[in-house]
């Protein structure tokens, strides 16, 4: 009976899985934070992709991590850089039977750390980064990303890649926007993963937002929403179920919602040590912040609940 009348039922298509790809590596490299992920090899990314396809999984978000960093983060946009090789490697191996994500930024590839060029005052240049983000998405449509995904929260960056993309012939490239993105304390994991200090403070307050406020995050879907986005975004997720609940209830684009690395990192370690059910917990997580509104989730869950759910 009650599995008749549940409200929310979580299925493996609504997951999108977070893998990470790094440049000069000839093994897999484990992520100590972020227990079962790895930085892949271009080879195990695509066995990877292939075995989450086998396994019912629909998409993917791509993040590089270079062996070079410089001011610019001019690895963003490089044909050479390590997510474009990787890009072209995956759509070469899965075509079109999964959705290939590429997360668009360039913290990963800047020796500073930050989202975007650091003017002589310290500051993110937000009109400056603009056009290097619009270069990063030229270079991820043309090594086949399906879906581009700012994440910078640059103000106009939507608008800025929309029209990038249309002039170079990419209309069908989606624009999934970070939009509602706070300056959360629950990336450390990710830093870790990407190779990521942030100079400065260590932090990214000038631009991502104050985890106290809601109604900012309204500004920027309808923002985003206005630019061409295709999908918006809410990140993290289960400290903002307040907010992505707001945002369904507002839009009629898809809601995405992002379980971030410090989430899952939490379940994991609590479970390490017998304190908590991985399984159950997991399942609760992920299927609150569908039942807050979010149609797709990111989460580094996606291999596990495929798996589970297969059984
Ligand atoms: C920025 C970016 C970050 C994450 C995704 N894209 C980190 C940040 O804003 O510092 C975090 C994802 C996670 O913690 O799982 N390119």
């Amino acid at each position: 009976m009650r599995e008749l009348v549940a409200e929310t039922r979580l299925h493996v298509s609504d997951l999108v899985a977070p893998l990470f790809v790094r440049e000069g590596i000839s093994e897999p490299q484990p992520i100590a934070s972020l227990p079962g992920v790895v930085q892949h090899t271009v080879d195990s990314l695509v066995a990877e992709v292939n075995g989450l396809r086998d396994l019912g999984v629909k998409a993917v978000i791509l993040f590089g991590v270079p062996a070079t960093k410089d001011a610019e983060g001019s690895g963003a946009w490089d044909p050479n850089g390590i997510a474009q090789v990787a890009l072209r490697a995956l759509r070469a191996s899965v075509g079109d039977d999964m959705v290939i994500m590429a997360d668009l930024c360039v913290d990963e590839y800047t020796s500073h750390g930050h989202c975007g060029i650091v003017g002589s005052d310290g500051e993110v240049d937000n009109d400056a980064t603009l056009e290097i983000y619009c270069r990063a998405a030229i270079a991820q449509a043309t090594a086949g990303a399906h879906v581009v995904a700012p994440s910078g929260m640059m103000d106009g960056q939507v608008g800025a890649i929309r029209a990038a993309l249309d002039d170079a012939g990419f209309e069908n490239v989606a624009i999934m926007a970070y939009s509602a993105k706070y300056a959360s304390a629950l990336y450390g994991p990710f830093r870790d993963a990407v190779d990521v200090q942030i100079a400065g403070g260590g932090h990214r307050k000038g631009y991502q937002q104050d985890w106290r406020n809601a109604r900012e995050s309204m500004r920027e879907v309808f923002e985003d929403i206005e630019q061409g986005a295709d999908i918006v975004m809410v990140k993290p997720a289960l400290s903002y179920l307040d907010v992505i609940g707001q945002v369904r209830a507002s839009v009629d684009t898809p809601v995405a919602a992002y379980h971030v690395s410090g989430e899952y990192s939490m379940i994991k370690a609590a479970a390490a040590n017998g304190w908590i059910d991985h399984d159950a917990v997991a399942l609760e997580h992920l299927t609150s912040i569908k039942r807050a509104g979010a149609d797709i989730i990111l989460t580094y869950l996606t291999r596990w609940f495929a798996e589970y759910s297969a059984q």
